[in-house]
C-alpha cells in the first residue's frame, strides 16, 4: 500500500470517532510534521454550534501539542462521497505552520485523492512577521 492508501485506511478508522451529532458529517485529518510525523485529529461538535471544532484544526492542535509546528502535508477524509476540502479558517490555520508547496490531500471514500498546494487554497494569506510585531 502506498503511504497515502495506509493514511487513508487511518483516517476512514478514526472517522467513527468523530462527534458530529448535528451535521452527521463526520471529518478525519492527519497532520504530517516535517520530519514526516503524522498527527490526527476528527471534527468536535458542540450544542452551542460555534464552539465546534474542525478535523484538520484538532489535528493541527495535536501536532503542536506533540511539539510539531511545521507541517508539509495535510490529509483530510469525510464521511461524504465527494472530495471535502478545509474550510477558509482552516486555511488560514494550515498556512500558519505551512513549510513552502504544503500539500492538501483530499480522499474520497472510493479510493479517488484530489491534491492541492495551500497557496492555491489560500492565495496572499495572513502571516505577522513576529520581530516587527514585538521589536526588542
Ligand atoms: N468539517 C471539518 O471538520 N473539516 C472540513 O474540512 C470541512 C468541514 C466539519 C465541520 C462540521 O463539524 C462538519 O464538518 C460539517 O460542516
Amino acid at each position: 500500500m502506498t503511504d497515502a492508501a495506509i493514511i487513508a485506511k487511518e483516517l476512514r478508522r478514526l472517522l467513527a470517532h468523530a462527534h458530529a451529532p448535528y451535521s452527521g458529517v463526520h471529518v478525519a485529518a492527519a497532520v504530517e510534521g516535517a520530519d514526516g510525523a503524522l498527527h490526527y485529529g476528527v471534527n468536535v461538535e458542540n450544542a452551542a454550534y460555534p464552539q465546534g471544532v474542525c478535523a484538520e484544526a484538532s489535528a493541527i492542535s495535536a501536532a503542536v501539542t506533540n511539539g510539531h509546528k511545521s507541517i508539509a502535508r495535510v490529509y483530510v477524509a469525510s464521511s461524504l462521497p465527494e472530495l471535502v476540502w478545509p474550510c477558509g479558517g482552516c486555511r488560514q490555520k494550515i498556512f500558519e505552520f505551512a513549510t513552502a508547496g504544503c500539500e492538501v490531500v483530499s480522499l474520497a471514500p472510493d479510493g479517488q485523492a484530489g491534491r492541492q498546494t495551500i497557496e492555491q487554497l489560500l492565495p496572499l494569506g495572513f502571516r505577522l512577521n513576529t520581530t516587527q510585531v514585538r521589536p526588542e
